[in-house]
């Protein structure tokens, strides 16, 4: 055992300074807080010696490592004392100080067992305790050399020094306590391993590639209880005796919808910042990531939970933020050569959003010696499971002769077992921790005598009863616990897997997990800078927690959302925490307003993330009962957003959805929900290239914002009206309705960011297209006005913009590449890929692309390397997006009969054409159709003619009726084509001819230059 010894530095002379009734007061809060130190730490206090305290760890009950808890408990007692220096400091004017004192060895002590109170600790270590104490610097605390020895791989220690103390001849030798490690697990010591001989070694074998720099990803799969953490466990030992730190995170039931939890939690855990205050964190990661930009780190804090508040989160969309950190947490494991091991455990519970982005993390992986390991059961079908050139360790039940061997190592070889035994085991079915549970059941009964591994027994077997479950075993064990114990559990279930102390007791004020401690159910699992348990296994947690009736576990989650909006600062990152909790509580509106705040909070961080937010508040608004007057409106706001964003998670444009808004906002009369909802319903169809329903859809808008006459709201939603008409080639609405949107906007250019990019400068850019599309002046002010604002916005509003200003008067041959063009197209990608989302990412890079490929010469190879870029990553979409996706698919094919491959060439075209016909897409079957006639005639077989003829004449009809005068201009050209290739000399000349006076007329550039290379 170890005895603490604590003594204030010249209590005398502070007795003098503030008087002895305040002394008292002072000496009093001192000793509070020691005491409950002590306990946490699972100490006993043993007595207060008027101005100090003594402290007894490892008796009466035998603690393993009670050096350590000491040295722990004493170093926060320090702190504490700090704490409270502070406050007695300021008021009274007087240094308050404390000595400690450590010293280990064998006490001889009274009553052994018996309560606290009148157990007494006596005997000559007593007194080296207090005199190490007395040669304690003030606020610090001194080891005797037998404490130093027990603790000194667990904590710092100062140089040893020999110091003279009272009543010894010769000096001793004593050590300064500096600080605690932050490994130190208080784990009980587990029974020997059984088995896994094949496993352990793949594991080993898989280690060692991955220490030299073959880095590698395994998966423990198997049902709860199997052993994968104990593998796991086994491994990073293997991992620890080699020197190679390993970092840990754990995923929980309770979090498996909160965003980032798991990736925060394993960054915090690999940087090393976990015991760090949030500032001295900050700085911490400035020292590791020397060569980051500031505005990455930034990102980086936020991710992590240590941001600045002070200072704001750069407006960063939320695809730039994962990719830019994917980059600097990447480039930053690639630089690291020393190897690794990373765990997650219980990845069955990991949160979407670090899913995904640890998927991408781990590509980075082969590439540095680095091993993860992850842990999870069989029924997680997630992203982890499709890692390529991931192993997969999947854990079957012990054989029977391991089994065997199991139940013996923890029942002993006594004869009195041997019966138990065989029962043990046949009830375990190879599952080692039912096996435990079982055989700690049985004990807690008394069927068994004695400590693991010698037990005897003296029970009539038949009479003997083992729970059939693993559940109903740990459920009977918890049934046996007292009252405090069973609340303390109860409290702690509530909580998670892992509780601190400090929020245990905002739940419980008189929780107490030594039971628990001492039962199994619960380990201590950090102790510096503040105790920490967690369940001794996840089942143990969920066993607890279902039992427990619903009212009474309500009421903690309740407390528990409260004490942790207390904490939580200005922001709402804990908003998706109390969330959960009040969920849990069954307060509905509770959580309806704690989801809907999440999702907020996320929405500039995740989309997806802040989408499943209001996909849970739809929830909760959908079980208010009906009769409240709030219901109504609570179920159309989430539905609202839901539809409103889902073209920007590359949705499909959820009709069924739709279809409830819309009946509920008859019902409310709530049309400006249905307004906001039917916007993003349009770009969702709209990008999906479904541009028929959607210009349906758009006609039915237009009319409801007239309906409702709010200004405001027909400029935030008319980017959806104005993209789908002008694709479906109602040029003469677009431009009417564009015009609308920028008198309504009264010179605001700003105004109108609800769920699409700044609309006001996109509509001034459409405005712009329509006149040059129709053939009247004054476009390329608009172009100029519209982009001059665009280089003030977003990355994604950019791009949107440029691509009507600069990318479609391309393609159509309105224009030519200039300067200003060429320069806003690199700045638009440069900042995309600074910040944008992936969409408008694909947007810059299109139209950057396009710009190079107008430009000719050396570009058009760069520009054509971008173009196939983005088409990789729209292929992979379930949603195409026409406007990039097929307009990509037309210069290819364009390239393709440049180097030769008429066929391909032909066939992409030909596909082009015809889906976009099919779809609606009329303005999009302009370079499809040119490029389709083109390649035919650069093939030039006689059904190739015959085939351009018809394209011609079906593309002709179909677009003359809109009056579009650019669609004139294109046929002109294509039928002037035509003619050539059919060696129709004069028909081509005048063809030619008015084809280029027309050119000459608009003030197309681009046809000019087309007729003049004819
Ligand atoms: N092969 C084994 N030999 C001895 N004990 C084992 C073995 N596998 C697991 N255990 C013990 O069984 C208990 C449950 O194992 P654990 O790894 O936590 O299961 P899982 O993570 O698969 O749910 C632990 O106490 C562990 O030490
Ligand atoms: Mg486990």
């Amino acid at each position: 055992m170890t005895v603490l010894f604590a003594d204030v530095v010249g209590s005398m002379h502070i007795a003098a300074a503030v008087g002895s009734e305040r002394l008292r007061e002072i000496m009093a809060a001192l000793l509070d807080v020691s005491g409950a130190v002590v306990n946490r730490y699972g100490g006993t206090v043993d007595k207060f010696t008027g101005d100090g305290i003594m402290a007894v760890f490892g008796a009466p009950r035998a603690l393993e490592d009670h050096a350590v808890r000491a040295c722990l408990a004493a170093l926060e007692i320090q702190a504490e004392a700090r704490v409270l220096s502070a406050e007695v400091g300021g008021r009274d004017a007087v240094d308050l100080e404390l000595r400690i004192g450590l010293n280990s060895g064998q006490v001889i002590a009274g009553e052994i067992g018996s309560t606290t109170a009148s157990y007494t600790a006596i005997g000559e270590q007593v007194g080296m305790a207090q005199r190490m104490e007395s040669v304690a610097p003030p606020g610090g605390v001194m080891l005797s050399d037998s404490t130093a020895r027990l603790v000194k791989d667990t904590v710092v220690l100062g140089d040893t020094q020999l110091v003279q103390v009272k009543g010894v001849d010769t000096p001793v030798r004593a050590s300064v306590l500096l600080t605690a490690r932050d490994q130190h697990s208080g784990r009980r010591s587990d029974a020997p391993l059984v088995g896994r001989t094949w496993e352990l070694n793949t594991l080993g074998g898989i280690l060692d590639e991955a220490i030299n720099g073959a880095g590698c990803i395994v998966s423990i799969t198997g049902p709860a209880g199997i052993g994968k953490s104990r593998l796991a466990r086994e491994t990073a030992a293997v991992a620890r005796a080699r020197d190679i730190p390993v970092f840990s995170a754990y995923c929980e039931s309770h979090a498996s919808d909160i965003p980032f939890r798991t990736l925060a939690h394993l960054l915090r855990a690999s940087l090393e910042i976990d015991q760090f205050a949030t500032d001295a964190a900050r700085g911490r990661l400035r020292e590791r990531f020397p060569e980051a930009e500031p505005e990455d780190l930034l990102l980086l804090d936020d991710l992590l939970g240590i941001r600045d508040l002070s200072v704001p989160v750069p407006d960063i969309a939320p695809d730039a933020r994962r990719r830019r950190l994917i980059t600097l947490i990447n480039s930053a494991s690639l630089a690291r050569s020393a190897p690794a091991m990373y765990v997650i455990e219980d990845a069955h519970w990991i949160d979407e959003a670090s899913e995904s982005m640890l998927a991408n993390l781990f590509a980075a992986l082969p590439h540095t010696p680095s091993l993860v390991l992850i842990t999870y059961r069989p029924e997680y079908r997630g992203a982890f499971t499709r890692i390529s050139g991931a192993q997969v360790v999947a854990l079957r039940p012990l054989s029977g002769a391991q089994a065997s061997a199991l139940t013996a190592e923890l029942l002993g070889k006594d004869g009195s077992v041997t019966e138990v035994a065989a029962q043990v085991t046949a009830r375990a079915a190879g599952n080692p921790f039912f096996a435990e549970e079982i055989v700690r059941d049985l004990a807690e009964r008394g069927v068994l005598h004695g400590r693991r591994g010698e037990y005897q027994s003296h029970a009539d077997l038949t009479d003997v009863q083992v729970p059939a479950t693993l559940q109903a075993t740990i459920g009977a064990r918890i049934d046996r616990l007292d009252r405090t114990a069973k609340r303390t559990l109860n409290a702690a279930a509530v909580i998670g897997l892992r509780f601190g102390a400090d929020i245990l007791t905002v739940l419980d004020e008189k929780a107490d997990v030594s039971a628990l401690i001492e039962g199994e159910l619960v380990d201590q699992v950090k102790f510096a800078p503040h105790a920490e348990y967690a369940f001794c296994h996840p089942l143990i947690r969920a066993v607890t927690y279902e039992s427990q009736l619903k009212s009474d576990r309500a009421v903690l989650h309740r407390r528990l959302a409260a004490a942790i909006e207390q904490t939580q600062d200005a922001e709402d990152e804990n908003a998706a925490l109390i969330a959960e909790h009040l969920e849990a509580a069954a307060d509905l509106k509770g959580a309806f307003t704690w989801h809907m705040r999440a999702a907020t909070w996320s929405r500039n961080r995740d989309v997806a993330t802040a989408r499943a937010r209001w996909r849970r508040a739809r929830q909760m608004a959908d079980q208010i009962p009906e009769g409240d007057p709030a219901r109504l409106s609570m179920r159309i706001a989430p539905r609202t957003l839901l539809c409103g964003t889902e073209f920007r998670v590359a949705g499909l444009g959820d009709e069924a959805e739709f279809a409830e808004l819309r009946d509920l906002c008859a019902a409310a009369g709530d049309q400006r929900s249905l307004a906001i909802g039917m916007a993003g319903l349009i770009q969702a169809r709209f990008m999906n290239s479904q541009v028929s329903q959607a210009t349906g859809y758009a006609t039915e808008l237009v009319g409801l914002l007239e309906e409702i006459g709010d200004p405001a709201l027909t400029v935030s939603l008319s980017s959806a009206v104005l993209a789908t008409k002008f694709e479906a080639g109602d040029v003469t609405e677009v431009l009417r309705f564009a015009r609308r949107v920028i008198d309504l906007a009264e010179g605001d250019l700003g105004q109108g960011k609800l769920i699409f990019a700044v609309p006001v400068p996109t509509a001034i850019a459409v405005r712009g297209l329509a006149r040059s599309c129709l053939g009247m002046p004054g476009w390329q002010t608009d172009f100029d006005q519209a982009m001059t604002h665009a280089r003030t916005l977003d990355a994604f509003s950019f791009s949107g913009v440029s691509w009507y200003s600069y990318v479609m008067p391309l393609v159509y041959g309105i224009a030519r590449p200039y300067a200003t063009m060429l320069r806003d197209t690199a700045d638009t990608l440069a900042l995309a890929e600074q910040s944008g989302d992936d969409l408008g990412l694909d947007l810059a890079r299109s139209a950057r692309g396009i710009a190079l490929i107008h430009s000719g010469g050396s570009d058009r190879d760069q520009g054509l390397q971008l173009l196939r870029t983005t088409c990789e990553r729209q292929g992979r979409l379930q949603q195409q997006f026409s406007n990039i996706l097929w307009i990509v698919k037309t210069y290819t094919a364009r390239e393709q009969a440049r180097l030769g491959d008429t066929d391909s060439a032909v066939k992409l075209a030909r596909h082009a054409v015809e889906h976009l016909t099919a779809v609606g897409s009329i303005m999009w079957t302009i370079p499809a159709t040119a490029a389709l006639v083109e390649v035919l005639l650069t093939r030039r077989l006689d059904r190739d003619v015959v085939e351009a003829d018809a394209v011609i004449a079906k593309w002709t009809t179909m677009t003359c009726e809109l009056g579009v005068t650019l669609h004139e201009v294109w046929s002109l050209r294509m039928r002037a084509q035509l003619a050539r290739a059919r060696n129709e000399e004069s028909s081509y000349q005048e063809l030619r001819q008015r084809y280029r006076r027309k050119a000459d007329q608009l003030g197309f550039e681009g046809h000019l230059a087309l007729a003049a290379s004819m």
